[in-house]
């Protein structure tokens, strides 16, 4: 038994030296200490010895037990307060790194460039108003005087959203709720976005934004109108950019006109042959206008013999493009940060 006593000493002992951590402390306490225990169980058997064997023998077990238990205690002890360092370590933070800096958001190009719009209107005495891009079928296409069988009253061109009811096509329905107010005379624009059943491609995108203009007022005439337009041209291109009128048809404007640029990728005079921007016209098509249609001045209750005025549709979406020179709307629409942050 002497023997048996002294190896568990020495065997727990070595073992106690390779102990990794607490937890393998407590695996050898239950191992030799525990109920089940190696000098327990020996313990156990001192019954069966003679009296003065059971006395010495008791003895020295007892002075085993000691030194394993001082033994496991200060072992704990010690790989706890190894195990806490290491815990400090591996959770420390190095104040002296630098921060990780975040990164700051900006305005949309479009919402900034109809800022900037926005900015030269108001120095003009025009009002901002908004229109609504939810709007009836009747302000959208009737009060503008669209005739029943326009192509863009059709299903495949507009959104629908009941029979009376849609998601504006165009911000000049704008043009009505502003003329129905009954206030004159009118100097207003009305920026949004709208709605067109288009499928997406490098130059058309479902959703775009709009600038309304509206002015009428007494011995509002086409000098006047042409005036204005050149005056927005500038304003965003410089003074360098020329301008184009070109017959068109609105069914609210007569007459109606197309407003062109020169092209802002080549030359007007001598436009490149394979400019992607202008076709190789040297110009870039802008904007609708015209001078606004007696019968939608009298549809609104606005006296067509006594008051005239124009009206334009800015293609906010293909004038941000243009100034930036970029002639494509697309990605102005899709959240691409990689895009967008060059803005
Ligand atoms: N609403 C037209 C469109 O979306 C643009 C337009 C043309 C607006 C002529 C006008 C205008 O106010 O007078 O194509």
């Amino acid at each position: 038994m002497l023997d048996q006593l002294t190896a568990i000493q020495t065997n727990t002992q070595a073992a106690i030296e390779l102990a990794k951590n607490p937890q393998d402390i407590e695996n050898l306490r239950i191992k030799t200490l525990g109920k089940k225990g190696e000098l327990t169980l020996l313990l156990k058997n001192l019954g069966s010895l003679q009296p003065e064997e059971r006395k010495e023998m008791g003895k020295k077990a007892n002075e085993v037990r000691d030194v394993i238990t001082s033994s496991l205690e200060s072992a704990r002890t010690n790989l706890e307060a190894i195990a806490q360092e290491q815990a400090l370590i591996a959770e420390a933070v190095d104040i002296t790194l630098p921060g990780r800096s975040k990164t700051l958001g900006h305005i949309h190009p479009i919402t900034s460039f109809m800022w900037r719009l926005e900015d030269l209107f108001i120095s003009l005495g025009f009002d901002v108003v908004e229109g609504n891009f939810i709007e009836t079928v009747y302000n959208n296409f009737d009060a503008l005087n669209t005739p029943q069988s326009h192509s863009s009253r059709d299903e495949s061109d507009t959104f629908y959203i009941d029979e009376t009811h849609l998601l504006r096509c165009h911000t000049s329905p704008a043009q009505v709720h502003i003329m129905e107010t009954g206030k004159l005379p009118i100097r207003v624009i009305s920026p949004g976005l709208c709605a067109r059943y288009d499928d997406i491609d490098a130059t058309h995108t479902p959703a775009f934004h709009q600038m309304e203009g509206l002015v009428i007022d007494k011995g509002i005439n086409f000098g006047d109108f042409k005036g204005m337009m050149e005056i927005i041209v500038r304003y965003v291109f410089g003074p360098e950019a020329k301008t184009r009128l070109r017959p068109s048809h609105f069914p609210f404007t007569e007459p109606s006109v197309e407003l062109d640029i020169s092209c802002y990728a080549c030359n007007v005079d001598k436009p490149r042959a394979d400019c992607s921007v202008c076709k190789a016209s040297g110009w870039v098509e802008l904007w609708g206008c015209g001078m606004v249609h007696p019968k939608v001045l009298e549809m609104s209750g606005i006296d067509p013999t006594v008051y005239s005025g124009y009206a334009f549709g800015l293609g906010i979406t293909r004038m941000t493009s243009a100034q930036f020179g970029i002639p494509v709307l697309k990605p102005y629409y899709e959240n691409d940060m990689q895009f967008l942050g060059q803005f």
